[in-house]
């Protein structure tokens, strides 16, 4: 049977970063995975038309998410708050955005298209989506556990995740609010950090349902058992664990007799931690098929082969498929 169905039937889902309708509607992509996760539609970048007028133009957005709920998937929101300092990413760029305005007005000019922002968007999407990446990636990316001083800490001020999370449970009561965070490690200074950060909001009252472990292993693999501890952790505050945005680049696995088999047993295994930890309730890879990738987009730093997929160029299953299933079934 299809591995979809195996983990429908295990309350479990699977899911990926999904681009352009053209992969959501791949006759592979509901025979594997039960979500989706618009890669770039659901954020600020999809979604607003004019930044000044705070206007939204959700036409693009829509297609993919009413697509996706019509074919029975899951949804998952991401991301309301993104305040990625590297340049790269900036779209929109919100400091150059605030440079026309006085000094001492950008505090408040930002607070209110924050707060607007997250009610807009959830008023939107009241009933269609329920889980969302509230906060997206507060820590310093290449830092040893610092919150990142982007441009809402900078302006909204280190309070901002805090008024984030209020005015997501304000908009909607019902949705599963979720902070997503990138790790290249689950033990290190940086990992305990997050933990700490999130214990204390939990521990404040606030309103937080789940993280969001991102996964990327762009430079090297963290053993999977470690992930398993860290998750647990999170699991003992009472909050819900998923697996965002798994990604293992093939050249990680460059000397493996077989780099895709190794690659999917190294899926596998992340699977399996998550599995066994009752409050991790989904994976989702980065992306669809390796036809396409963010990192093959920016091959001058990361070199191909990527190819970090489930399905390969040519949208035929890599053996990590067959290896989800077979684990899928064991549980
Ligand atoms: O769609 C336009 C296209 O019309 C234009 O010609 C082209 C020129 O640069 O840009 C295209 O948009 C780009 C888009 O990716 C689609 O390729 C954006 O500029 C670019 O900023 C955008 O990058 C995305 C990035 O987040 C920033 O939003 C990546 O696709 C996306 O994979 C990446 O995803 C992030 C997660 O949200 C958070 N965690 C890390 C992850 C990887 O960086």
């Amino acid at each position: 049977s299809y591995l979809s169905t195996l983990v429908r039937s295990k309350g479990f889902e699977l899911g990926a970063a999904v681009r352009t309708l053209t992969q959501l509607n791949e006759h592979n992509y509901s025979k594997i995975f039960t979500s989706v996760t618009p890669e770039n539609l659901l954020k600020l970048e999809g979604v607003l038309e004019n930044i000044d007028q705070q206007k939204y133009n959700f036409n693009s957005a829509d297609a993919m998410v009413d697509q996706a709920l019509n074919k029975g998937f899951r949804v998952r929101g991401h991301a309301l708050v993104f305040g990625k300092a590297s340049d790269m990413f900036k779209a929109p760029d919100l400091d150059a955005w605030l440079e026309q305005f006085p000094e001492h007005k950008r505090a408040s000019i930002l607070t209110d298209f924050m707060l607007k922002h997250i009610e807009i968007m959830l008023d939107h999407y009241r009933g269609r989506i329920h889980e969302w990446d509230v906060v997206n990636e507060v820590l310093d990316l290449f830092g040893n556990g610092d919150i990142e001083e982007n441009v809402f800490y900078r302006y909204v001020g280190p309070d901002y995740i805090k008024l984030a999370l209020k005015a997501a449970r304000q908009a909607d009561p019902t949705i599963k609010i979720y902070i997503n965070e990138q790790f290249n490690n689950y033990t290190d200074k940086r990992a305990e950090s997050f933990y700490q950060l999130i214990k204390s909001l939990v521990d404040e009252g606030l309103p937080l349902d789940g993280i969001g472990i991102q996964g990327h292993s762009l430079y090297n693999l963290a053993p999977p058992v470690t992930l398993k501890a860290y998750m647990q952790r999170f699991e003992a505050l009472g909050l819900t664990v998923e697996i965002t945005e798994l990604e293992a680049r093939l050249r990680l696995f460059n000397s493996a007799k077989d780099p895709y088999l190794a690659q999917g047993e190294y899926y596998r295994d992340i699977a399996q931690q998550c599995l066994e930890v009752a409050a991790c309730k989904g994976i989702t890879f980065w992306g669809y098929n390796d036809a396409t990738s963010w990192m093959d987009d920016l091959y001058f730093l990361f070199p191909k082969p990527n190819q970090p997929y489930l399905l390969d160029h040519n949208n035929q299953v890599k053996p990590a498929v067959g290896l989800l299933s077979e684990l899928l079934s064991s549980f």
